[in-house]
């Protein structure tokens, strides 16, 4: 989704959720990184997850993983400055091997693509010869260099389901795999390392206990959710697809079971909704603030590169996404 906000109303947006000076202070910044942003020709992408002094301060464009992946093909920039994790910066730069990709912090990582590395991924191919290997967009450029397809939380079925076999290998979210697998009559092969730390939080319980609170609670979750989860909630999909359910709902109170921006991000959105006031944070989406972005752009830092002979297997997987969905 394009975001062209006037800076009154970013301080709309973010003034109900920071102190009277955090507010001088973000939109002192906000300034300085548009300014930048006009004289070196970048666009910023935002995920979802971003605080909303960076989601509605800086970026161009705003989504979750798919929509910021085919975004990236499409933007016409010197630079691309991706407000995110690792994982989706290196995806950009997959994408646009001639551009330079930014992140304003190299450690933001993701605890699913660390738990598998390409070597884990040839063992496995070794053990289950000839079996199609899908993998979860939440991974590193070399274990997507492995892999047949990718895949977002958004077409993680799709996917699947186009696949010409019965039969398919599924890194590195354990849980969305089981989500799919509730889903499909196909046989999926988990691999059971991979977890996300902040949707493995959640339990079944926590939603009982908000739902006995206010009967007519609509509870939408993300698929990294374990199964137990997703079945006791009323909608399961990517940021994005969270997002458009709750724009078709009429329901006023809504529990979001995911990171806490999401909620931050919708509140300006939909005023006249009550979201629930629980979630949990995703520190590595945390490390992007407004003094690092505009720190990133001051000195065109931190670039994600990917190695040619790697980025160029990994690009196969990504297209194929979206050949398939
Ligand atoms: P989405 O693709 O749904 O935005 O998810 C990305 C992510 O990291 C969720 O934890
Ligand atoms: Fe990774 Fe979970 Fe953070 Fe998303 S929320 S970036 S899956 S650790």
């Amino acid at each position: 989704m394009k975001l062209n906000l006037t800076l009154e109303e970013v301080k709309q947006k973010i003034s109900p959720l920071l102190m009277p000076n955090e507010v001088e202070e973000a939109l002192e910044l906000i300034q300085e990184i548009r300014s930048l942003k006009k004289k070196k020709n970048v666009v910023v992408l935002g995920h979802n997850y971003m605080t909303p002094d960076v989601y509605y301060g800086v970026s161009d464009f705003i989504g979750d993983s798919l929509g910021l992946s085919k975004k990236a093909t499409e933007v016409d920039a010197d630079i691309i400055l991706f407000n995110g994790v690792h994982f989706m910066a290196e995806t950009a730069s997959i994408l646009n091997p001639d551009k330079k990709v930014l992140i304003a912090d190299l450690n933001a990582g993701c605890s699913l693509a660390e738990s598998i590395t390409g070597e884990d991924v040839r063992e496995i191919k070794k053990q289950y010869p000839g079996i199609p290997v899908v993998t979860y967009i939440n991974c590193t450029a070399e274990v997507k260099a492995e892999t047949d397809v990718c895949c977002t939380s958004a077409n993680a079925l799709k996917i699947i389901q186009n696949i010409p076999s019965e039969t398919v290998i599924f890194l590195p979210d354990v849980y969305l795999a089981k989500n799919i697998q509730k889903q499909t009559k196909k046989k999926i092969i988990p691999w059971e390392k991979g977890k996300c730390i902040v949707h493995e939080q959640y339990t079944s319980e926590d939603i009982m206990y908000y739902r006995k609170q206010f009967p007519d609670l609509l509870v939408i979750a993300h698929p990294e959710c374990n199964t137990d989860v997703t079945e006791a909630s009323d909608f399961t999909g990517s940021t994005s697809q969270m997002a458009d359910f709750i724009r078709k709902s009429t329901k006023k109170n809504v529990l979001l079971v995911t990171e806490c921006s999401m909620a931050d991000n919708l509140r300006s959105e939909f005023p006249d909704k009550n979201f629930i006031g629980t979630c949990h944070t995703c520190p590595h989406m945390k490390k992007i603030t407004l003094r690092k972005i505009r720190d990133a752009l001051l000195y065109e830092q931190y670039e994600v590169k990917v190695p040619p002979e790697i980025a160029e297997k990994a690009r196969k997987a990504i297209l194929r996404m979206f050949e398939l969905s």
